[in-house]
């Protein structure tokens, strides 16, 4: 059979260093495949004033499937300085090339499980009865609209004339702020489309069936934000009934969500919001299972283009370490999502299982898992490197 081709960006700082980890775990449990390297990040910025590079576009379209890193983006002026001197002042401008793959392909639907690891030292634990400590294990898939809502950019300080006027003909804005001046007004439009709610609230529910969770909460807040959180809303109850009887469909507000966070989080299974919901849900559950180093995604077009990434950033600070510090568990994480989505749930439970019995044991914990703040040190003082915690992952996958 001919081997899957997997298109590896591992971007900039650590991004290279967990994606070469990933790619080792992908090997040693006998994932099969031809990785190519697709240039992205900051070093492409600097050299082409491109961190996007056409070729790497077309690399992704070719083979739809990629293992992305992280990226390192910095402000405008920062970006402009370290831009190649023959190509400056030639107009070129910098922007996140992540966001760009996201627009570009349109990868409207982001996925990031929230599952807790038995034995994980920054598991969330709260107080149960009788002054005893619980631990609930987590175990939460969130599925965020990655394209639209407050995030769009569709946004004026000073709106033109145009947009005012149009402003002006809704009741509550006139009655609210119809006094203020035009020049003291910002304006961030939250837009919701049918199609692409519709495709992320069955992303949702088709999940829950394969996977197995018994309900889809809807994470918004219909009561106030009547027509984009409404639309939303309605949308989950019409495919519930038409589609997913057998899926228990729950509504949560997001602010109540965030106070229930602590209470109950064992409770939930699938959650389902818009972009900017999704986005805070995915942070604050993420926070109760370990934080950057477990946190790990995928991105999904309508058209088959998948990416898998950990939600975590270059860290920068850590970048040039001669022995690696970081976490390389959400990267992992995030290839298992990827031999999940390519059928290859053997390969991605071996991995998963060998994680779990890796941090269950507890004798090989990066910095982050032993609390310590991030310095070379930490190796000295009994933190495992990033290779050594991959090296432990994968001796568990051998036995
Ligand atoms: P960051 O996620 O890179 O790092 C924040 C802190 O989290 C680190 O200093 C470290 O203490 C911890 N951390 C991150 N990953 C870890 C891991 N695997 N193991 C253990 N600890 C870990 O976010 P920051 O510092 O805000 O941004 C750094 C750069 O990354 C910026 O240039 C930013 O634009 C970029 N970024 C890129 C993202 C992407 O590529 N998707 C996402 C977030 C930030
Ligand atoms: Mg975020």
């Amino acid at each position: 059979m001919k081997k899957p081709v997997i298109v590896t960006l591992p971007g900039d700082g650590i991004g290279e260093v967990v994606l070469r980890e990933a790619v080792r775990v992908l090997d040693a449990a006998g994932f099969e495949a031809d990785y190519v390297h697709g240039d992205i990040g900051w070093e492409y910025w600097c050299r082409e004033g491109n961190p996007l590079p056409v070729r790497t576009i077309e690399l992704l379209k070719k083979h739809k499937i990629a293992l992305f890193g992280a990226i390192t983006s910095k402000p405008n002026d920062e970006a402009k300085a370290a831009l190649n001197p023959d190509l400056q002042g030639k107009g070129f401008v910098y922007s996140s090339p992540i966001v760009g793959l996201r627009q570009l392909f349109n990868l409207d639907i982001c996925v990031r499980p929230c599952k807790s690891y038995k034995g994980n030292p920054l598991n969330f634990v709260r107080r149960g009865k009788d002054n005893t400590i619980d631990e609930p294990l987590v175990d939460v898939v969130i599925f965020r609209q990655n394209t639209e809502c407050l995030y769009s950019g569709v946004e004026w300080t000073n709106p033109p004339a145009q947009v005012y006027q149009a402003l002006m003909t809704h009741p509550k804005f006139k009655e609210n702020f119809g006094d203020v001046p035009v020049d003291e007004l910002s304006v961030s439009t939250r837009i919701f489309t049918r199609k692409a709610t519709m495709r992320i609230l069955v992303a949702a529910f088709e999940y829950a069936v394969k996977f197995g969770y018994d309900s889809v909460t809807l994470c918004e807040k219909p009561n106030v934000i009547r027509e984009t959180s409404g639309l939303m809303w309605k949308l989950a109850k019409d495919i519930q009934k038409n589609s997913f009887p057998q899926i228990k469909l729950v509504n949560t507000n997001i602010d109540a969500q965030m106070m229930w966070l602590t209470k109950n989080p064992e409770d939930y299974g699938v959650i389902v919001a818009g972009n900017m919901f999704g986005d805070i849900a995915s942070d604050a559950f993420a926070g109760l299972i370990g934080g950057l180093g477990f946190a790990c995604s995928a991105q999904f077009s309508a058209d088959g283009i998948a990416v898998f990434e950990p939600t975590h950033g270059s860290a920068p600070k850590y970048a040039d370490y001669e022995v690696s510090i970081v976490n390389p568990i959400a990267m992992i994480e995030s290839a298992c999502m990827m031999l999940d989505y390519m059928g290859e749930k053997n390969i991605s439970l071996k991995i998963r299982k060998a994680i779990a019995e890796v941090i269950e044991e507890g004798k090989v914990k990066t910095y982050d898992m032993m609390k310590m703040s991030g310095s070379a040190e930490v190796i000295k003082n009994g933190a495992a490197s990033t290779s050594a915690m991959t090296d432990a992952i994968i001796s568990r996958i051998k036995q």
